[in-house]
């Protein structure tokens, strides 16, 4: 029998499932747009920052497995030019197979409360090594002695192993030590064949532009898309 307190799974979320927000407000013009995508990006990057989005360089990467599953998480952009969108992490972890297997990602970046999302398309290259250590020098010690303990995506067995571990490496380095780089460890760049900023518009009829060229050194177009 069912308890009376907790929700059915039926109606459980409902609420959530089933509610019509208008995202009106805003629009995006073809004339808005800046000269090419990462300038655009850049403007709206700001703004979401502004406009108080929490993390608004979180960006969900899309890679594709060694096995032609498609996989997905969570990132945080560290820098945007006419390069590409950087973002550091484990190169032998689950996404640093996939992208050695396929060297091509999207990027989405969801700033839902603004009704906006950017997405990108690209194709992935290693960020140099003097880079990845100007990044890795800049982050918190113990973020660095975390890198350091942790072999990202393998299985570990139980928290208490991975504490042993971090504290293995905060022995080794105290505080006043530098921690190395680990090899296995640095950044990823996208460089983008493809940039669509999307503004939500009232009654579902959103705006869609698209940045796109066949290869990274052709020329921008920019369409505008169906919502
Ligand atoms: C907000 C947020 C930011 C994250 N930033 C990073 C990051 O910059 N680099 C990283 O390797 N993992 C980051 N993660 C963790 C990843 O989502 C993921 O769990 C990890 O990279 C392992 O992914 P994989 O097994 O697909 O390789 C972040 C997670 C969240 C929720």
């Amino acid at each position: 029998m069912r308890s009376s307190r907790r929700p059915s799974p039926e109606v459980a979320g409902e609420e959530a499932l089933t509610r019509h927000t208008d995202y009106g407000g805003e629009r995006l013009e073809e004339g808005d747009l800046a000269p090419t995508p990462h300038e655009q990006f850049a403007r709206w990057l700001d703004e979401a920052a502004r406009r108080g989005v929490y993390e608004p360089n979180a960006m969900v990467l899309g890679t594709i497995g060694a096995d032609g599953v498609p996989q997905s998480r969570t990132v945080l952009c560290r820098g945007v030019d006419e390069r590409g969108f950087v973002f550091y992490t484990d190169r032998s972890s689950r996404k640093g197979r996939a992208l050695s297997a396929h060297p091509v990602a999207t990027l989405l970046f969801p700033w839902y409360a603004l009704h906006r999302q950017v997405i990108v398309t690209g194709v992935v290259d290693l960020v140099d090594d003097a880079e990845s250590d100007a990044y890795w020098d800049s982050r918190p010690h113990g973020s660095r002695i975390a890198a350091t303990a942790s072999r990202q995506s393998q299985p570990v067995d139980g928290r208490d192993a991975l504490e042993a571990r971090v504290r293995a490496e905060a022995e080794r380095y105290p505080a006043e030590i530098p921690v190395p780089r680990p090899e296995r460890w640095g950044g990823y760049r996208v460089a983008p064949t493809r940039v669509e900023f999307w503004q939500g518009r009232t009654s579902r009829l959103h705006d869609r532009l698209v940045f796109s060229r066949p290869a990274v050194t052709d020329p921008w177009r920019v369409e505008r898309l169906q919502p």
